[in-house]
């Protein structure tokens, strides 16, 4: 897709990916519209980036939300091109400690919530006849394992990818769907998910820690010009970071030598591959 003149959506776009993302956009000649929680640090966000940018306030937990903001932008310009659910929190707890209501609270966020902005965009996207994206933001955790303490992160992120990859041939051919995968980028992450958690979840301390890890990620520009040339592309997967392929090919590993020591494929193997079983139900060919 051309960027340019498309009007683009960003969820939690104040700040860091989101924002550089914005940025991304608006140099191709696109105009976003920047929806976050924090009304203050969008509409501070817009008017830094010009004209070509406005701000709205959004809670992506919540539906009417969504419906609000769609309304709105749809009466300003008619449609939208690209829709980019990003918005999201980090939770991090070792799994066997992690209570019931920050399990809530970040999957409501980075998985509901995508699913919220994906639905209720997705479904006037696909009312429009022109060519559309939704670009959600999962992350390295979507295509494997990471570090202790981001089982819940985790599991949203992996449900991101694979909402995403059922969505893709749910939607007609006019709406693609793109994945981006990012890994470590300098952002406000810690600090506005610790803000927002039901319970205080880091001491000082360990959120000096997080800012000093954070401090040392990729800059949120240049992976919002990765996220760009991906969604111009409409590539489904957007990896951002190049290690993350190793963390992808020990999932793929693991997977390929269970399958060889307990299910190996042979031709006949596909007497119960559901698909197959389905179209040829449907097809009245059994
Ligand atoms: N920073 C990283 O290292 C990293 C890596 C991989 C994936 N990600 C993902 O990138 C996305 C953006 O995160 P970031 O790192 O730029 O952090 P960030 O904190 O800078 O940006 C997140 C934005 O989401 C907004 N937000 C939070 N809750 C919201 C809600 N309920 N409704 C609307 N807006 C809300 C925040 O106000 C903030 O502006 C997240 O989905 C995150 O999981 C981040």
């Amino acid at each position: 897709m051309d960027i340019n003149e498309k009007i683009c959506v960003i969820t939690g776009g104040a700040s860091g990916i989101g924002l550089g993302l914005a940025k991304a956009l608006i140099s191709r000649g696109g105009q976003v519209v920047i929806a976050d929680i924090n009304e203050d640090g969008a509409a501070a966000a817009a008017e830094a980036l010009g004209p070509q940018a406005s701000a709205a306030a959004l809670d992506v937990r919540r539906s009417d939300s969504f419906e609000a903001l769609a309304d709105h932008v749809y009466a300003t310009f008619g449609r939208v091109d690209v829709m980019v659910n990003n918005a999201g929190v980090s939770g991090g707890r070792h799994l066997l400690e992690t209570p019931e209501d920050e399990i809530d609270w970040v999957i409501d966020i980075n998985l509901k919530g995508v699913w919220r902005g994906t639905s209720v965009f997705g479904k006037r996207m696909c009312d429009q006849s022109t060519p559309s994206v939704i670009c959600n933001i999962g992350s390295e955790n979507s295509l494997g394992f990471i570090a202790p303490g981001l089982g819940i992160y985790a599991a949203s992120k992996h449900g991101v990818l694979a909402m995403c990859d059922v969505l893709r041939h749910e939607l007609p051919a006019h709406v693609k769907v793109c994945v981006a995968c990012p890994g470590l980028v300098t952002s406000d992450l810690s600090r506005s998910s610790a803000q927002t958690s039901p319970r205080p979840r880091l001491s000082e301390a360990e959120l000096a820690m997080a800012d000093q890890v954070m401090a040392l990620g990729m800059a949120p520009e240049e992976a919002g010009e990765m996220i760009a040339k991906g969604i111009e592309r409409e590539d489904f997967i957007i990896p951002i970071h190049p290690h993350v392929v190793k963390i992808a090919e020990t999932r793929w590993q693991e997977i390929a030598d269970s399958f060889a020591a307990h299910a190996p494929y042979t031709p006949d193997s596909e007497k119960y591959n559901v698909l197959k079983i389905v179209g040829k139900l449907l097809s009245g060919n059994n």
